[in-house]
């Protein structure tokens, strides 16, 4: 049986600690969606489509990872998806309730679903997208943080404000 496994969340945007997880779960899973969830945020920084875009950029040659977008529920899109696992990352102690919470949560509403948390490599584990937005807004460098296809895409947007 293949494992599918999707690793939901906003992206907004991709950063260099996604990717690793991503990198990971693509070797742990038969096939990775990469989920993005639609208006995740009142005010998103990007818009879903400019998340797509990044994402798909970064992922181009990899044969085991789908970009796409769902909204409503997790579990729902999960089942539309015949898909059986859903990978988060966890960075450090301070993100496991909230994880906690979504996975028992999941699993409450479908019990079929198994949640797996993977640990980026130890120089992401203090980086968030909201934190690489505040930082790059406020003029400091994210250079090595995010893919290049977001630094770029990060300037254009600040530039245009
Ligand atoms: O990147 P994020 O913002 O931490 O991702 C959170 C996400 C998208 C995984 C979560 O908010 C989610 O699954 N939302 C979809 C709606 C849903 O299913 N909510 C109940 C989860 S228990």
């Amino acid at each position: 049986m293949s494992t599918l496994a999707v690793y939901p969340g906003s992206f907004d945007p991709v950063t260099n600690g996604h990717v690793d997880i991503i990198a990971r779960g693509a070797r742990l899973f038969d096939r990775i969606i990469v989920a993005i969830l639609i208006n995740a945020e009142k005010a998103p920084l990007f818009t879903t489509d400019e998340r797509v875009e990044m994402a798909r950029t970064v992922f181009q040659d990899q044969q085991k990872v789908e970009i796409d977008t769902f909204d409503g529920l997790l579990v729902d899109y999960m089942e539309r998806r015949q898909a059986n696992v859903i990978v988060r990352g966890l960075r450090a102690v301070s993100d496991f309730e909230f994880e906690f919470q979504l996975a028992l949560m999941n699993r409450r509403l479908n019990s079929n679903i198994e949640t797996v948390f993977m640990m980026p490599a130890e120089q992401y584990t203090y980086i968030s997208s909201r934190l690489i937005k505040e930082v790059f807004t406020l003029g400091g460098r994210v250079h090595g943080l995010v893919p290049e296809i977001v630094e770029a895409r990060l300037r254009e947007k600040v530039s245009i404000r």
